[in-house]
């Protein structure tokens, strides 16, 4: 009895390993760690009430979606032409301008404005769109994983690359 109860939970471990297969390349834990922080960000937005707080979560809401989608147009994308389908590719561009075109548009109201709100959350739906196209099965990210980039060491470019574009697309301290 109690080998097999050892031997089911043994077969437990090993299928769920092997579900869940190898920990994902760092260039991928990276962008999907950005992908949640927004995600979690956008879902607090909803919560607030206060106009000095949203515009205070907007501002780091975009800077993150500016640096995350430079960081995927500058690195990830170019270097995954030729492992990853080029339409999924230009699709991904694409979805980039729409969301940057959305994000200007919001950074050129303020809070309380007719449709502020409305704009942050489509922007929110929008991002989520895209961001299963990067992450669902036979997506950009899986394809990438199947292809010939080291995207561990691609993953410490990006995120001195990173780390960068935070300090220079931080908006100006006001003195
Ligand atoms: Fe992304
Ligand atoms: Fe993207």
């Amino acid at each position: 009895m109690a080998t097999t109860s050892k031997s089911a939970s043994a077969r437990k471990t090993s299928g769920r390993r092997r579900r869940s297969g190898r920990r994902d390349p760092l260039a991928v834990r990276l962008l999907k760690a950005d992908h949640r922080e927004a995600e979690g960000w956008f879902d607090e937005y909803e919560q607030l009430e206060d106009d000095a707080d949203k515009l205070a979560l907007f501002s780091r809401i975009a800077l993150a979606l500016k640096v995350h989608t430079t960081l995927e147009e500058e690195i990830f994308y170019p270097e995954e032409r030729g492992d990853v389908e080029e339409d999924m590719l230009d699709e991904a561009y694409v979805e980039h301008d729409g969301a940057k075109k959305l994000i200007a548009e919001i950074e050129a109201m303020k809070p309380g404005d007719d449709y502020y709100d409305a704009k942050v959350k489509v922007l929110g739906e929008y991002i989520k769109h895209h961001v299963k196209e990067e992450e669902q099965p036979g997506g950009i990210f899986a394809q990438a994983k199947k292809g010939d980039e080291d995207l561990e060491a691609m993953g410490e470019r990006m995120q001195a690359r990173k780390d960068e574009l935070m300090a220079e697309m931080a908006p100006a301290k006001a003195n």
